[in-house]
């Protein structure tokens, strides 16, 4: 038995113990679950799983793209590592390549042979150079291998629209133009499916600075020249600035299919954020309401203005970048976005899908920042070394959801209480798996305090856990298996399933059909 394959047995043999421990009543909150098999919305589309690359840092160069002549073990220059832990989380669609760095970028500048490509400064993040090894032949390669579909971000700040309607039609032209020959030329015979088009980015800061009047001009007359069937999608807000939204939808509602949001948990004030490791209960805490009070009221409110413009809910609300933003990693290089990731991050992405299940009729995709070494990453690399984060295995936690059924629940649970934050103790989201299962996302917010959830169901549960004993506990490249799931079984007491979820534990279930409610 090798040191990881040990490490793992422990913690398999740490998920038993939790799974046989019961806090005595008087130390553990008690909350009831109240489950209907009527569904609560349309299906959670496996979109909103989805996951962003940015060149930024290591997000690309050297988290995933090694080159053809590296000794890290490689398909045609992306790392096998990183490619083999992706494709098991099922990533739907992955965004690319910005972000801010997005409308700084000429996409002429990554085709052709790679050796002949400019190097150009990456003036958005850190003005190191980018020597454009991945370009759009490779991207689309890698995207394949993990078998994502594709959302490209086009530059409408510093480009003008014939530059982005020609990398459309470079990309998915049939034809015999210039532009489809000349992908064939570099090595692409059939043209590739672009689903998903970005018009602009956070064109109210890094993509322009500009005025949502303009920003809605501009959107109309690129999106006008973006002639092949890709799902449009505007720039909106990011900063909770309502107007942004209200004005897009209001001038150019006819000409997207989709609008952006970006919400970032940003655990203090934007100058002094906070470490990903080593923070207080306080900082837990106003991390977890940030989530479930924030998040939940920045989508409830964008949909709100959306429904005003738009009550058929034909345009998309599309959550393209979400996570933790922390101080950089001491020692990293601050334009980089280096952190640590922890169970607080788990928690966070959690809390997040159980926000995203609730809005499923607007909330069609969402893409957290970033995949690999930036910001609340799935993927940690070191040189040839690579780690999963406790993210990484929360979205593992959470595949059965991609396409469910969301479904009625409502939970009666003791506040959760640190200094002046009180939230609900404990947050769940059920639903309807594609295979008829009843799916259930547990999530214990309290640090200290455990709780015993009794359901109105029948049956018994399988599935996982995710905890640990410190909020802050994570993954290194030396004990890559400090935090990972461990399996989990609920049965029923007296007719009625019950689950002792730890502190600080999110568990994600199925029953098989039929899970019967009961009175
Ligand atoms: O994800 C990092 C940056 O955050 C993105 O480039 C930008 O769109 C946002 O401000």
């Amino acid at each position: 038995m090798t040191l990881r394959s040990l490490s793992a047995a422990a913690a398999v043999l740490l998920g038993t113990a939790m799974m046989a421990f019961a806090a005595p009543a008087a130390e553990r909150a008690e909350a009831r679950l109240t489950l209907t098999l009527e569904a609560a919305g349309p299906r959670i589309e496996p979109a909103v799983y989805g996951q962003f690359v940015e060149h930024l840092g290591t997000g690309v160069y050297g988290g995933l793209w090694v080159g053809t002549d590296s000794k890290i073990p490689n398909t045609r220059g992306f790392r096998n590592d990183v490619i083999a832990a992706l494709r098991k989380i099922k990533v739907p669609v992955v965004r690319w390549p910005g972000g801010c760095f997005a409308d700084d970028y000429d996409w002429r500048d990554g085709i052709g042979p790679r050796a002949q490509r400019p190097v150009r400064l990456n003036k958005v993040w850190g003005n190191v150079p980018d020597d454009n090894r991945v370009g759009t032949h490779e991207f689309m390669d890698f995207a394949e291998m993990i078998g994502a579909e594709v959302y490209i971000a086009g530059n409408m700040g510093s480009m003008p629209p014939r530059a982005m309607a020609q990398w459309l039609e470079y990309m998915t032209s049939d034809s015999v133009s210039s532009l489809a020959n000349e992908r064939r030329r570099n090595g692409r015979d059939k043209p590739w499916t672009v689903k998903y088009f970005g018009v602009g980015n956070e064109s109210w800061g890094c993509g322009g600075h500009m005025r949502p009047e303009y920003a809605a001009d501009l959107h109309r007359q690129y999106a006008s020249f973006l002639r092949a069937p890709v799902i449009k999608v505007a720039s909106g807000d990011g900063e909770g600035n309502e107007r942004v939204t209200d004005v897009m939808m209001d001038l150019a509602k006819d000409d997207m299919d989709a609008i952006s949001l970006h919400h970032y948990t940003v655990p203090g004030p934007w100058e002094a954020k906070g470490q990903a490791v080593g923070f207080d209960a306080q900082r837990w805490a106003k991390t977890l309401q940030d989530v479930t009070v924030g998040m939940e009221e920045h989508i409830a409110k964008t949909v709100r203005i959306m429904d005003k413009h738009d009550p058929k809910k034909r345009v998309a609300l599309y959550v393209d970048e979400w996570g933790m933003w922390h101080d950089p990693e001491p020692g990293s290089n601050p334009a980089f976005l280096v952190q640590q990731n922890t169970l607080r991050d788990a928690m966070v992405a959690a809390l997040t899908f159980n926000v995203f299940h609730r809005h499923t009729e607007r909330v069609k995709m969402a893409n957290i920042a970033q995949m690999v070494n930036v910001l609340q990453a799935m993927v940690l690399t070191d040189g040839a070394r690579m780690l999963l984060t406790p993210t990484y295995h929360l979205f593992d936690l959470y595949l059965p959801f991609q396409g469910a059924t969301p479904l009625k629940a409502s939970v009666d649970a003791p506040r959760y209480r640190q200094g002046e934050v009180s939230l609900p103790a404990v947050d769940v989201s059920a639903a309807r798996g594609v295979d008829g299962s009843t799916l259930l996302a547990l999530v214990n917010l309290d640090p200290e305090r455990a709780a015993r959830v009794v359901t109105n169901l029948a049956g018994t549960a399988t599935g996982r856990i995710l905890s640990a004993a410190a909020m802050d506990a994570h993954n290194s490249f030396d004990r890559p298996d400090t935090i990972v799931p461990a399996p989990y079984v609920a049965k029923a007491v007296a007719g009625k399933l019950s689950f002792d979820l730890p502190a600080k534990s999110i568990v994600v279930v199925s029953i098989p059909v039929p899970a019967v409610a009961q009175r």
